[in-house]
């Protein structure tokens, strides 16, 4: 079955992006010249998704704005025969049919993705969070859909955490079965110390199938009072099994203070209008550090 509908959360507060993310949703927080949530729009239209509806919230109109047309701007684009960046910003009207829904109260993950039942109805869907960039030849989502056409099964995106960091993240139960490929029979969300089932951690997409729904419905509020898709997940996990994937692109988490300047960094290197200049000043400005 094809995959053709995601679904982004991106109706957190962004609390660690503080007071940046005061009015501005961390959704919007720009890597060079992109915001966030376009990346990760474009990554899934590569991977062959059409429908993508992104869970918002109060103050996160921008990201509505940013998906529409902006016919006052494009026009003073025209009139200046800026026509390169005037399709540019057309275009992103055009990327794919993109609808809107807002979670009423912040109740966590699993709560998020429980309000887009009636827009997935009866068939597997894509979840691409809205603070993890993925940069990578191939789009992260592909890979994972590439995997559930070959197993059957809700699919995780994961990496390797460090130690240290393994306790804010989800831990998993993994067996290899080939290459990048595990299958994935349990899992905790911010497990204590003693508690990891391994360094690997659900980080950003998966491909889950409508059974969730059901799921999220009994799902009760777990770590922090929230209702943690994690936990929902390992219910599907330890009944019927998911595979996991360690997806090749390089991940940022713009959803952290650290994570957001590597992203600059790392993305802005590779810009093609100002990469080279970048990479210079860098080379000069580590010199001298
Ligand atoms: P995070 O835990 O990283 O987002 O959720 P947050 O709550 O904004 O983070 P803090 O406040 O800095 O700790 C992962 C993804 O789930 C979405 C977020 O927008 C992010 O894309 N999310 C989280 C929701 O849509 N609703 C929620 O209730 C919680």
């Amino acid at each position: 079955m094809n995959i053709t509908k995601a679904v982004i959360p991106a109706a957190g507060l962004g609390t660690r992006v503080l007071p940046a993310t005061k009015a501005l949703p961390k959704e919007m927080l720009p890597i060079v010249d992109k915001p966030a949530i376009q990346y990760i729009v474009e990554e899934a239209v590569a991977a062959g998704i059409t429908d993508i509806l992104i869970i918002t919230n109060r103050g996160k109109d921008l990201i509505e704005d940013h998906f529409d047309l902006s016919p006052e701007l494009e026009l003073n684009l025209i009139k200046g025969e800026k026509i390169q960046i005037h399709e540019e910003c057309v275009a992103i009207s055009n990327l794919a049919n993109i609808y809107f829904i807002r979670q009423k109260e912040t109740k966590g993950l699993g709560h998020a993705i429980n309000r887009a039942r009636s827009f997935i109805g009866n068939e597997p869907f894509a979840v691409l969070y809205g603070d993890d960039v993925i940069v990578g030849e191939t789009p992260a989502c592909k890979e994972l859909i590439d995997a559930y056409g070959m197993f059957g099964k809700g699919v995780l995106g994961i990496k390797k955490v460090d130690q240290n960091d393994i306790s804010k993240y989800s831990s998993l139960k993994v067996e290899n079965i080939e290459n990048n490929i595990y299958k994935c029979t349990d899992m905790i969300e911010k497990p204590q110390p003693g508690e990891e089932m391994s360094l690997y951690s659900i980080l950003g997409r998966c491909i889950l199938p409508p059974e969730i729904f059901d799921i999220l419905d009994h799902t009760a509020p777990g770590v922090g009072g929230e209702i943690q898709l994690t936990d929902a997940m390992k219910e599907l996990a330890t009944t019927c099994g998911m595979t996991a994937v360690e997806y090749t692109g390089k991940r940022y988490d713009m959803g952290n203070k650290l994570g957001i300047m590597k992203a600059a960094v790392e993305v802005g290197i590779m810009h093609k209008e100002i990469g080279d200049d970048f990479k210079n000043y860098l080379k000069e400005f580590v010199n001298a550090l």
